[in-house]
């Protein structure tokens, strides 16, 4: 990861800690990361979690691959070192957002696991939950929902992922929410249950 650039920089604590917030909101921070192919499900059934959170009277917010690609991250593309730079930033804002005390969901397809362990490893023990959003390849290109696979059969997208770039299945994930089978309703009803069974809300 980039080394850091600045060097008369000191980290300063604030005056209202992490456990302060999270007791005015009623949760706990955590960062729910999304990992899956394109057109798995990842951002449908981000969604959803965000719905009933928000019924439940809890704050989540999510970040999206395709929304963060047009803003912070707009000078990058899909090479290996732009995709992990790409994890490399939400990471730190994810992180963030979670010592705010929010529930913060990312949708990234986060194709290596190195990078998506990188920001494991920035959360700390138990604020970070790996969902896996296990689609088969076919089910994906079925949907197809933006056309994209389309495109990169006939060539003209490189390094899709699936197609000419790879993915790397998550090992030991916190949770799988297999869209081929499940309904998303399902899927999204596992994920609060999941965070109710952790004490996150
Ligand atoms: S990641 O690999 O760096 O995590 P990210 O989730 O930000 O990817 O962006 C993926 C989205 O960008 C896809 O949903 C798709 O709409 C679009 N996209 C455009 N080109 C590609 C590509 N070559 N590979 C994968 N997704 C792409």
């Amino acid at each position: 990861m980039k080394e850091q650039k600045a060097t008369n920089v000191v980290w300063h604590d604030h005056a209202v800690e992490r456990e302060k917030r999270e007791q005015l909101l009623k949760q706990k921070g955590v960062v729910l990361w999304f990992t899956g192919l394109s057109g798995s499900g990842k951002s449908t059934v981000a969604n959803e979690v965000a719905h009933k959170l928000h019924e439940r009277e809890k704050l989540a917010y999510i970040l999206d691959g395709d929304n963060i690609r047009h803003g912070l991250n707009k000078d990058l593309g899909f090479s290996p070192e732009d995709r992990k730079e790409n994890i490399r930033r939400i990471s730190e804002v994810a992180n963030l957002f979670a010592d705010a005390g929010l529930i913060t969901i990312t949708a990234f397809i986060s194709p290596y696991a190195k990078d998506r362990n990188f920001c494991r490893e920035l959360a700390g023990e138990g604020r970070f939950l790996e969902i896996y959003a296990k689609a088969s390849l076919e089910t994906c290109e079925k949907r197809d929902p933006k056309g994209m696979y389309k495109k990169a059969r006939a060539g003209e997208i490189k390094e899709f992922t699936g197609i000419n770039a790879p993915y790397e299945e998550p090992e030991n994930p916190e949770l799988i929410t297999d869209t081929d089978k499940e309904t998303v309703e399902e899927s999204a009803e596992k994920v609060l249950k999941k965070l109710e069974e952790l004490g996150f809300i």
